[in-house]
């Protein structure tokens, strides 16, 4: 007998509201979902690295791991989600990173965090939690990975972009500065790409303190022509006053009082010092007193890489750095100096593309392995394996059947030798060894090909 349906009460519409929840006195928004159909793209900012580009990608990061090595920095690989607070204690509050540029948002357990935008305090917290000031100072280690910062999308300015950075915490000696300038400017010379070094001093807290009052009473005097944004930085962030792109507030930042004029004792002879080291050298630099960086954690040395162009308009900086004398302290650990820089990978990307500078291609494979029909094709991928575990860089297209499609695949490749199987292969157990340079093919006995290839690769 059939069971007669139970009449279900009539569901009640949900009002697509964000329902929340409480924990400890946080309430968290839930995300409402809603289902779009159409195709998902990337978000604005955001790009796809596609392997067209893989060479460029390898390129850089096989040249920061050599420059790595050279001079003795190890890899640290941090997370990229933070406590806000890390940020807003190092970067510091007042900041357009900070202010303006953060992904921040509360996680489902109701706490503030945050897509990193950078990862110096990422490396000083990471000093901090594994008590690394035990070890040999100072710690060198490097780092590459993305950043993200909610900017303006546009060529070269991404909310998600790629850095390598330095970082070196545990010594002030101002050799440290200028190694880590010196490294920096090398990088660049050995990709081909031709940059200015700009480097200024922003002296500690204490020069700071008289500099930023006599900075702020310049520009009082220039208020009516300064930008909005340059109005609110007097009293929130005078120093970068200084780095306005403004063209009226360019011009008012050309007659400002020099930081260099107001520096302490300590912090003129540390800069002195770094610019005698770097002058051991013969790497161009230029003194940028306007030079400030967008982050607070700066002391003393200060430096980007600017690329040098015909084009006259503002270029992106390619990278940046400096020292960070407080941050440790800052973050709650013993007073530790530091010194480190980052820079952009999207960028030196893009400037190896511009000037059309060669990158390594792709490795040519050895050998292509072509088969026909379905015997051969099962035994080829053994021999894929066998070629592989002899070392040899091995290309197929199993999914492929016509010989003619896989051969023309394999001249593409500019592959050296093709082996071929076939049915009259497979029962002789013998294989064609063709030379791709000719099309020259000669029968070679199965047992013995992987011999004959090493002796004309000379493997
Ligand atoms: P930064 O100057 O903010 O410094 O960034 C370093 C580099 O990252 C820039 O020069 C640029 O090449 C690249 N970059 C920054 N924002 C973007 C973006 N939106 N799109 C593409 N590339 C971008 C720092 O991040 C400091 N942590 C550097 C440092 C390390 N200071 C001491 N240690």
């Amino acid at each position: 007998m059939a069971k007669e349906k139970k009449k279900m009460p009539a569901k009640k519409k949900a009002t697509p509201k964000a329902p929340t929840k409480k924990k400890a006195n946080v309430v968290v928004k839930e995300p409402v979902f809603k289902v779009s159909k159409k195709t998902p793209q990337t978000l604005r900012g955001f790009k796809d690295i596609l392997p067209i580009d893989e060479k460029f990608w390898n390129y850089i990061r096989d040249k920061v791991r050599a420059i790595a090595y050279d001079y003795g920095y190890d890899r640290i690989d941090l997370p990229l989600l933070e406590d806000t607070n890390l940020f807003i204690r190092s970067v510091g509050k007042d900041t357009d990173i900070v202010g303006k540029e953060m992904f921040a948002f509360q996680d489902r357990g109701g706490d503030n965090v945050s897509l990193r935008p950078e990862a110096t305090a990422s490396v000083a917290r990471a000093y901090i939690n594994h008590g690394m000031l035990n070890l040999p100072q100072p710690i060198r280690t490097y780092y590459i990975g993305p950043m993200f910062r909610y900017e303006r999308p546009q060529s070269g300015r991404y909310r998600q972009f790629n850095q390598f950075g330095f970082e070196a915490i545990g010594d002030i000696h101002p050799v440290l500065d200028a190694q880590l300038i010196i490294l920096t400017y090398k990088f660049f010379e050995e990709l081909g790409i031709p940059v200015n070094i700009q480097i200024n001093s922003i002296g500690c807290p204490d020069c700071r303190k008289e500099y930023k009052t006599q900075l702020v009473n310049y520009y009082k005097t220039q208020k009516s022509d300064l930008c909005d944004d340059c109005k609110v930085r007097m009293t929130k962030n005078p120093l970068r006053l200084l780095d306005c792109k403004e063209e009226k507030c360019i011009a008012i930042a050309e007659d400002a009082p020099h930081i260099l004029d107001w520096l302490c004792d300590e912090c003129k002879n540390h800069f002195v010092k770094v610019l005698e080291f770097i002058d051991e050298t013969e790497i161009p630099y230029n003194l940028n007193s306007s030079l400030v960086r967008g982050l607070d954690y700066y002391t003393k040395t200060v430096f980007e890489v600017w690329p040098e162009s015909k084009d006259k308009k503002a270029q992106n900086a390619l990278g940046g750095g400096g020292r960070y004398d407080n941050l440790v302290e800052m973050l709650g650990g013993r007073p530790t100096p530091a010194v480190g820089m980052a820079i952009g990978i999207e960028r030196t990307i893009l400037k190896l593309k511009e000037l059309e500078l060669e990158v390594p291609e792709k490795e040519i494979p050895d050998i292509f392995v072509a088969q026909l029909g379905e015997a051969a094709k099962r035994k080829c991928l053994g021999l894929f394996e066998d070629l592989r575990k002899e070392g040899f860089k091995v290309a197929e297209s199993f999914a492929k059947d016509g010989l003619k499609n896989q051969l023309d695949i394999a001249d593409k490749l500019k592959v050296k030798y093709a082996l071929i199987l076939g049915q009259k292969e497979l029962s002789e157990e013998t294989i064609l060894l063709r030379d791709m340079d000719g099309g020259v093919q000669e029968t070679v006995n199965y047992s013995k090909v992987i011999k004959e290839l090493k002796k004309r690769l000379g493997k």
